[in-house]
C-alpha cells in the first residue's frame, strides 16, 4: 500500500517522529571524511583509533588471514549458534585474559558484538538489576561510554582522575570525588592502554581501588580494549585479573577488534563475575535473556577465527608475534615523540594506541588547516597514525601551540 502524502488526511495527522531532535554527528567519522577530501600528500591522520603499520595501512594481521583461510575450508554449517555465541571462543579467551583464574563456577562469559556490545549488556544487566546504581566514569574518557550506560537507563557521574598540565594521573582528586559513591554503584575503569590518555593506575592504585570497591561495596565494571598493546598479553591483564581476585562481584566487557586488528568483524565478550554459584546461574539466565533481545546473536565470523587462532599452537605463536610488532611500534614512536621535546616526555611513559594533548579548539584547528594534522576535537592524538619519518614534521608543527597553551595557563 502507497500513502499519498498530499492527501488531506496525511496533513491532519501529526508525524510521529516530528518530535525527535537531530543529532550531533560523530566528530570522528567527520574527521574521516575531512582528511579523505584533504588532496595534500604529507597529511598526518592521527584522528581515527585503529592501528596503522609503517606504512600506514591497518591490514589484516596474517594469522586471521590463515583462520579465515582455514575456517572457509572446514566450516560446514552456518545454521544459529545461539544467544551466548560461540561458546569455544569465549573459553579459549577466558584463558588469555584471565590466566589461571579463568575457570570456576562463579564466572560467566558469552560472546558479544565487539566490546561495545559487551559494554551495552552489561550495562543493562545492571540496570536490570539495580536501576538506582549510578555509573563513575573517569574524566575524560571514550566518548561512547557515557551513552552506552545512559541508554541502559543508568545515571552517570563523573570523576576526576587525570591532570591534563602534567598529563598524569590524579589520584588523590579521584579519590575525593568517589567519595559520593554509593554501596551498589558501578566503578568503570579501562583494564590498560587508556582512551584517550594513555595513563595507567601504578600497582598501588589498582590494589586501593580494589580496596575501595570492597569497602564501600562498589561494582568494578572493567573494560579492556587494548590488551596486548601496552606492556604484552600478560601484564595488560594484570590489573584485571587482579579485581577479580579481589572482589566477589565484577564485570569484563573485552574487545579483540584492536588486538586482532577484527574492527568490523565486531569480537568481544562479556564476563561477569557473582558471589556465588546460585547468583552466577541466574546472572547468566538473565545476560542470554537480554542478549536475545539486543541482538538475538552475535556474528560469527571473527570470534570463530579468534577461536581458531587460539586453539592452534602455530597460528596463537605467529597472532602472538604479531601483536608483538604492532606494540613495539607503538612504543618505539612513544619514545620517538618523547625524545623529541621534552614537553612531550610523559608519552614515553605512557601506554596503547592514545595520547592528549594540552590543545585548544583553535590549535587543533590550526594543525589541520595549515599542516594537514589530523586529530579528535579532544586534543587526542593516535601515536600508530605516526611514522619514524613524521614525528619531527608533526612535533615542528604542534610546539608553538604547546607553548601558546603554556603561556595561557
Ligand atoms: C576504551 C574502549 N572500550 C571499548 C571500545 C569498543 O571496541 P569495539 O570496537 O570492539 O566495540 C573501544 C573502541 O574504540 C575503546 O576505545
Amino acid at each position: 500500500m502507497t500513502i499519498d502524502l498530499s492527501s488531506p488526511l496525511a496533513a491532519i495527522l501529526p508525524d510521529p517522529l516530528a518530535s525527535l531532535t537531530a543529532q550531533p554527528a560523530d566528530a570522528l567519522l567527520g574527521l574521516i571524511a575531512l582528511h579523505r577530501a584533504d588532496p595534500r600528500p604529507g597529511k598526518i591522520d592521527l584522528g581515527v583509533g585503529v592501528f596503522r603499520d609503517d606504512s600506514g595501512r591497518t591490514p589484516v594481521m596474517h594469522s586471521v588471514k590463515a583462520a579465515e583461510a582455514r575456517l572457509i575450508d572446514t566450516q560446514d554449517s552456518k545454521s544459529y549458534l545461539g544467544a551466548e555465541g560461540d561458546v569455544a571462543y569465549t573459553e579459549a579467551l577466558a584463558a588469555v585474559v584471565f590466566g589461571g583464574h579463568a575457570s570456576h563456577d562463579r564466572l560467566t562469559g558469552v560472546q558479544t558484538p565487539g566490546g561495545t556490545g559487551a559494554l551495552r549488556l552489561g550495562a543493562e544487566l545492571l540496570a536490570r538489576a539495580n536501576r538506582a546504581a549510578r555509573v563513575w566514569i573517569g574524566t575524560p574518557t571514550w566518548p561512547n561510554h557515557g551513552p552506552i550506560f545512559a541508554e541502559a537507563g543508568l545515571e552517570t557521574r563523573s570523576h576526576r582522575f587525570f591532570d591534563p598540565i602534567t598529563a598524569s594521573i590524579d589520584f588523590a582528586a579521584m579519590i575525593e570525588d568517589l567519595a559520593e559513591a554509593r554501596a551498589g554503584d558501578v566503578l568503570l575503569l579501562h583494564g590498560c592502554c587508556h582512551n584517550p590518555t594513555g595513563v595507567s593506575f601504578s600497582r598501588d592504585q589498582w590494589r586501593a581501588l580494589a580496596d575501595l570497591c570492597a569497602a564501600r561495596g562498589l561494582i568494578p565494571f572493567v573494560d579492556l580494549a587494548y590488551q596486548g598493546l601496552g606492556d604484552g598479553l600478560t601484564d595488560d591483564a594484570a590489573a584485571t585479573r587482579m579485581i577479580f581476585d579481589a572482589l566477589p562481584t565484577a564485570l569484563l566487557a573485552y574487545s579483540c577488534d584492536k588486538n586482532f586488528g577484527l574492527y568490523r568483524d565486531r569480537v568481544g565478550a562479556l564476563w561477569v563475575q557473582s558471589s556465588s554459584a546460585a547468583t552466577a546461574g541466574s546472572v547468566r539466565s538473565n545476560v542470554l535473556t537480554l542478549a536475545r533481545s539486543l541482538w538475538s546473536m552475535p556474528p560469527d565470523h571473527g570470534a570463530a577465527l579468534v577461536r581458531i587462532i587460539l586453539e592452534d599452537e602455530t597460528l596463537r605463536a605467529q597472532w602472538e608475534a604479531e601483536l608483538n610488532v604492532m606494540r613495539a611500534r607503538i612504543n618505539g614512536l612513544r619514545q620517538a615523540l618523547a625524545a623529541a621535546d621534552s614537553r612531550l616526555s610523559t608519552i614515553a611513559a605512557q601506554r596503547g594506541m592514545f595520547a592528549m594533548l594540552p590543545l585548544s579548539t583553535n590549535a587543533i584547528a590550526t594543525l589541520r588547516e595549515d599542516h594537514g594534522i589530523y586529530m579528535a576535537p579532544n586534543g587526542r592524538i593516535n601515536i600508530a597514525g605516526l611514522h619514524t619519518e613524521t614525528v619531527p614534521t608533526f612535533v615542528q608543527a604542534l610546539l608553538p601551540h604547546l607553548d601558546a597553551a603554556e603561556e595561557a595557563r
